[in-house]
C-alpha cells in the first residue's frame, strides 16, 4: 500500500474517504461521542498542504442515526482547531463548485455519502467507477486518501471506486490498523477468547459464524444484545428478558449453539432495573417483567477465569446498556480484567474505546481499534474490499 509521504500532494486536490460515522442521540440527534472524529485527526493534519475534500457516510438508511454531515464540521474544526467548511451535497453542483474554488489548506466535508442511492449498494469496483457519485467527484480530484478502515469489508464505491480511477494510497489509521493486525491475520494458528456484545445483531451473527468456521475461536463469551438473543435460543428465559423479537435471529443462535455447543459461554446471571436501580439475578429467577440490561457479577468471574487462561482475546461492544450507570459493571470490569492480563487484547468499536478512554486504560490494550464489522471480517482473513483497492493502486503506481 502506498503512504501519504508517496504521493506529492502539495496544492493538489485530495478525497479523503474516512469513517466519522458517530453513535447519535435519538432525541437530541446529536453525536455523543466523537472518538473517529479525534482518531482521524491525525491523517486530516498529515494532509494539510493539499485542498481537501473530506466524505464519510454517517449511519444507515432508515436508522435515527441517518443523519446530515453538518454537526461533523464544526466538531472536527475545534479537534483540529482549523477552519471546516461543510456543503449540504455530495457531488451535485453546490459540491462540484466549492470543490473547484478550494485553496490549498482549505478543508471541505461533503455530506452523508449515503444521502446517494449508489453509496447504499456492494459493487464490484469496475461497476463503483461508474457510478455518478464516482465519476462526478473523480474529474475534480488528484488523489485519493483511504483511511475508513471501519468500513474496509463494504464495497460501496467511495470505498473501491476512488481508487481505479486516481492514486489512493493509506490514511494513518488503515496504516496503524494493518501494522497492528496483519501479522495476527495471517498467522492462523492465532485462535482468540471473543468477548462479544454490542447491538448489530445479523451482522453480529454472520461475524461470529465466520470467525468459527475460520477456526479462529476458542471460546465466544456474550453479553449485550447479541448474548440476549442466544439467551432467548436456550429458552432458559422468559423472551420478554431479553428484549428481542427478532425469531429469523434467535433461529441462527439456536443453530450456532446447537452445531458448536463447545464454542459458546453465555451469561448465568444478569441485572435487571427494579426502582431505577441494578438487580442482579439468576437466570431462574427472571420473570416476563424483568428487562436484562447487563451481565451479572458471577459471569464476570466465569468470564475473568477464561481470560485468564486466554493468549489472545478480541472483544467488540459493551456487554450491557453501558449508557446507564446502573448497567456498566459488565463493560468496564471486563475491559479492567483485560487491561491486566498478559495476553494479547484487542478492542473492537467506538464505544468500548470511549469507555477505555473514560477508565484511563487504553495505553494498556494491545491494540485498541474503533472499527467494528471490518475488524471482525479482517481477523477472520477474508479479502476487505479497501485494503484490495489500496493494493491494486499501489501495483498500478510503482510499476
Ligand atoms: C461501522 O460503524 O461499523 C462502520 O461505520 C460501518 O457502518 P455499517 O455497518 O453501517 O456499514
Amino acid at each position: 500500500m502506498l503512504s501519504i509521504q508517496d504521493l506529492d500532494i502539495k496544492g493538489k486536490t485530495v478525497f479523503l474517504r474516512c469513517d466519522i460515522n458517530s453513535p447519535i442521540d435519538p432525541d437530541s440527534l446529536k453525536i455523543l461521542d466523537d472518538s473517529r472524529l479525534l482518531e482521524v485527526a491525525e491523517t486530516i493534519d498529515a494532509l494539510k498542504d493539499s485542498k481537501l475534500i473530506v466524505a464519510s457516510h454517517q449511519g444507515r438508511l432508515g436508522k435515527s442515526d441517518y443523519v446530515s454531515m453538518e454537526q461533523h464540521a464544526p466538531a472536527l474544526s475545534k479537534l483540529l482547531n482549523r477552519k471546516i467548511d461543510f456543503v449540504p451535497d455530495v457531488f451535485g453542483p453546490t459540491a462540484i463548485d466549492t470543490i473547484k474554488n478550494l485553496e490549498t489548506g482549505d478543508i471541505l466535508l461533503l455530506d452523508n455519502l449515503r444521502f446517494t442511492a449508489e453509496e447504499n449498494a456492494e459493487m464490484l469496483p469496475k461497476d463503483a467507477i461508474k457510478s455518478h457519485l464516482v465519476s462526478k467527484l473523480a474529474e475534480h480530484i488528484d488523489y485519493c486518501v483511504l483511511d475508513a478502515f471501519s468500513t474496509s469489508h463494504r464495497s460501496h464505491p467511495s470505498i473501491v471506486g476512488f481508487a481505479e480511477l486516481r492514486p489512493a494510497c493509506a490514511g494513518k489509521i488503515v496504516e496503524r490498523e494493518v501494522k497492528a493486525l496483519k501479522g495476527i491475520v495471517e498467522d492462523s494458528n492465532t485462535k482468540f477468547t471473543a468477548i462479544l456484545g454490542g447491538a448489530k445483531i445479523p451482522d453480529r451473527l454472520k461475524s461470529i459464524q465466520k470467525l468459527i468456521e475460520a477456526g479462529r475461536i476458542e471460546k465466544a463469551l456474550l453479553g449485550g444484545l447479541i448474548g440476549n438473543v442466544f439467551l432467548a435460543a436456550t429458552e432458559k428465559v422468559p423472551l420478554e428478558a431479553t428484549s428481542i423479537d427478532d425469531e429469523k435471529s434467535i433461529n441462527t443462535a439456536k443453530s450456532l449453539l446447537e452445531k458448536y455447543p463447545e464454542k459458546f459461554m453465555l451469561a448465568d446471571d444478569v441485572a435487571v432495573e427494579v426502582d431505577g436501580k441494578r438487580t442482579e439475578k439468576s437466570l431462574s429467577e427472571l420473570n416476563s417483567s424483568d428487562r436484562i440490561f447487563d451481565i451479572g457479577q458471577k459471569t464476570i468471574n466465569k468470564y475473568s477465569q477464561q481470560i485468564d487462561n486466554a493468549e489472545n482475546i478480541f472483544i467488540t461492544g459493551p456487554l450491557g446498556m453501558f449508557e446507564n450507570s446502573e448497567f456498566r459493571l459488565g463493560t468496564t470490569e471486563i475491559l479492567t480484567k483485560l487491561s491486566n492480563t498478559n495476553a494479547r487484547t484487542i478492542t473492537s468499536g467506538g464505544h468500548l474505546s470511549a469507555v477505555l478512554s473514560q477508565l484511563d486504560l487504553k495505553d494498556k490494550i494491545y491494540h485498541v481499534s474503533t472499527a467494528g464489522g471490518a475488524l471482525i471480517r479482517y481477523l477472520t482473513g477474508e479479502e476487505l474490499p479497501l485494503l484490495n483497492a489500496l493494493n491494486n493502486s499501489a501495483d498500478k503506481h510503482t510499476k
